[in-house]
This record gives structure tokens, sequence and C-alpha cells, in this order.
């Protein structure tokens, strides 16, 4: 049974925490992953395949086959969170079921504010909805939690007042999940503002007075900062975004791997694994300092050997591009 205490972890983002990202923080020390937000109505039209060549177990579309998600159970099953979007408990349980037996856990996205999420009556349109909520994490707990005995979680993010924040988690840690996670933002504040703290105490007192663990999101940065949080906070784990997306070796112990290296081992865990270049492309931009010339050399890149050929040395566009201008110069 996947263990939440004390544990940094690498938080649900859609088109990056996927199995490269995944395995490359694990690679550096995350604790726990949680893979990106996948609505129920997709899952459920997803098939499962062994792909015996990479030892993974494929999700794809029943349709035409398109890959939606991947996992490799011999280094995460134990450890991998899969985070789904609902609205509907039916429709949850019914998704679930499809992933339970090749997952450490599963997680309820009840933050996104994203209109595609909110219009749906998912993400953070469930803290407003709080009985569709409960009624949801129950069915989850009780008709997949149990029967394939793994954990069911939750991540919220703060409401306008600590009494109301207080009045749904009091509810939230009655339905038998084992985890929630609190992103320390309200529905309406931007990525760039800074989180608030201010409840978190309480929150993790409400979880902990229920016998359930409370983690912290929302600008952690690195994992010095668990310690931190886990003495001043009371909570039991954190969860970063942003950090890991930028760089993956924020959960190891000291300081941040030099960004040029983590991109090198990020390409290969998107070839190992087999993952297109748009993928590739998308994660190494958030990695790659805007200004460094690379940046521009890597959104134009065509394929992954052609990226990995850009990092071993950042030059070789500079140079194919100065050959040719000169080349047609003294012509
Ligand atoms: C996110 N976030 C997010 N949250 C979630 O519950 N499910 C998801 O699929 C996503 N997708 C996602 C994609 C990207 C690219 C980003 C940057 C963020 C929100 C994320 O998990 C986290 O709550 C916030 O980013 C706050 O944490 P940080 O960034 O301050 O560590």
């Amino acid at each position: 049974m996947l263990e939440y205490h004390g544990k940094l972890v690498l938080a649900p983002m859609v088109r990056v925490s996927e199995l490269p990202m995944r395995a490359l923080s694990i690679k550096y020390g995350c604790d726990l992953v949680w893979g990106p937000e996948i609505v129920d109505k997709k899952m459920i039209h997803m098939k499962r395949i062994w792909n015996d060549r990479l030892q993974c177990v494929d999700f794809v579309q029943k349709s035409d086959e398109k890959l939606v998600f991947r996992t490799n159970p011999a280094l995460e099953k134990s450890r991998l969170v899969f985070q789904m979007g609902t609205a509907d408990s039916k429709l949850a349980v019914e998704a679930a079921k499809v992933v339970a037996a090749d997952v450490g856990a599963i997680d309820v996205n009840s933050g996104c504010p994203k209109h595609f999420s909110v219009h749906g009556g998912m993400g953070a349109a469930l803290l407003r909805t709080p009985d569709k909520l409960v009624d949801i994490l129950t069915s989850l707990v009780e008709e997949v939690g149990k029967p394939f005995g793994i954990p069911i979680s939750v991540k919220i993010r703060i409401l306008e007042d600590a009494e109301k924040t207080y009045g749904l988690v009091r509810r939230l840690v009655m339905t038998g999940i084992s985890c929630l996670t609190v992103h320390c933002r309200t529905t309406p504040m931007r990525p760039r503002e800074p989180a608030i703290y201010t409840y978190l105490e309480g929150i993790a007192q409400i979880c902990h007075e229920a016998g359930i663990c409370c983690y912290v999101n929302g600008d952690v940065g690195c994992r010095d900062n668990l310690q931190l949080f886990m003495k001043n906070y009371g909570v039991d784990g954190a969860m970063i975004a942003r950090g890991a997306e930028a760089n993956p070796s924020c959960f190891q112990t000291g300081p941040l791997a030099p960004w040029l290296d983590v991109c090198k081992e990020f390409l290969k865990m998107c070839k190992k694994y087999e993952y297109t270049n748009s993928h590739a492309k998308f994660c190494l931009t958030k990695m790659i300092p805007g200004k460094d010339p690379l940046y521009q050399q890597i959104a134009q890149a065509k394929s992954l050997d052609e990226m990995e050929a850009m990092l071993d040395n950042p030059l070789i566009k500079e140079q194919i591009k100065s050959s040719k201008t000169s080349t047609a110069v003294s012509v």
C-alpha cells in the first residue's frame, strides 16, 4: 500500500507529468509521482495493452489506438498516483476501474480553474458543489479503493476564508480518503501570485484528527523545504509542480543539477519510452532558459535525434546556419 508520510512528490501536470518526467523525477529522488489529469469520459474509452518491447502498460484510445497514458510498472507502480477529472460518481468509478490494477493510488482533481474543467462541473467547480465531491470520493473509496486495495486522495485549493476552507476539508476527510493535497491558492489566483499558507496548519490538523495525511502544494521549490513545511505547518508531505517542470533535480538533496545536464537526461527518457517530438519539445523549452540560444534551436528541432545533437553541442545549429550563409556569400 502506497505510504504518504514524509514524502516530496511530483505534481499532476497535463503535458508534463508523463512517464519521461516521472521517471526522471524518481531518478533524482522524488518519492511519489502524480500523473497528468485525465478526464473520466476519456478513461472509459481506453484500452489496456502490455507493451512488451518497452515493458510498459499502455492505455490507448479504443477508436484509433492513440496513446493516452503509459506507465512502467516495475519503476513506478508502487508510487504512481493516477489523477482523474470527474464530475460524476458513477463515471468516476467506471473510469477508475480501468486503471486501478496498474497504479498505486487514485486522486481526484478538485482544483483546476480552466474553463474546460469548471464548465463541465469538474476541477475547482467541485469546491462549490461539496455534496457532489463527497459523493465522488465516497464512491471511489467504497467501489474502487477498497476492492483494489489502493488509497484514494483529492487535490483542492483554498477557499476565500478560513471557515469556508475548514468546513469543506471537514467534509472531505470523512469520505474515507487517505490524503488531501491543498494547493494554497484560491481559484481566481494566478500562478505568479505567492501561495497563501495561512490556513495550512488548520487544514493539516483537521486531516490528522480524521487520521489522513495532508500535503502542501504551491511554491514549495525544493527538498530542503519539505522539512520546513512539515515542521512549521504540520503537513505530511509537499508537492512540486513548476519547480519540477523547470528542473526535476529539485527532488534531490542539495543544489539543483545544471539545466543542460537535466535536459540531456530528460531527452534520454523520452527516447527510452518513445515519446513524441512535440512532448519532448514542450518540456525541454520549460527547462532551457528563454534567453539561451538553445531555446530557439530546440523549438525548431524536427526529431529527438536532432534535439540530442543540439544538446550535446549547443552551437551545432548555429554552425550549420553560419556555414550555409558563408557558402552563400562566397558563391
Ligand atoms: C498544472 N496543474 C495541474 N493540477 C492538477 O491538479 N492537475 C493537472 O493536470 C494540472 N496540470 C498542470 C499543468 C501545468 C503545465 C502546470 C504548470 C500546472 C497545477 C499544479 O499541479 C500545481 O497545483 C500548481 O502549479 C501550483 O504548484 P507550484 O507550481 O506552485 O509548485
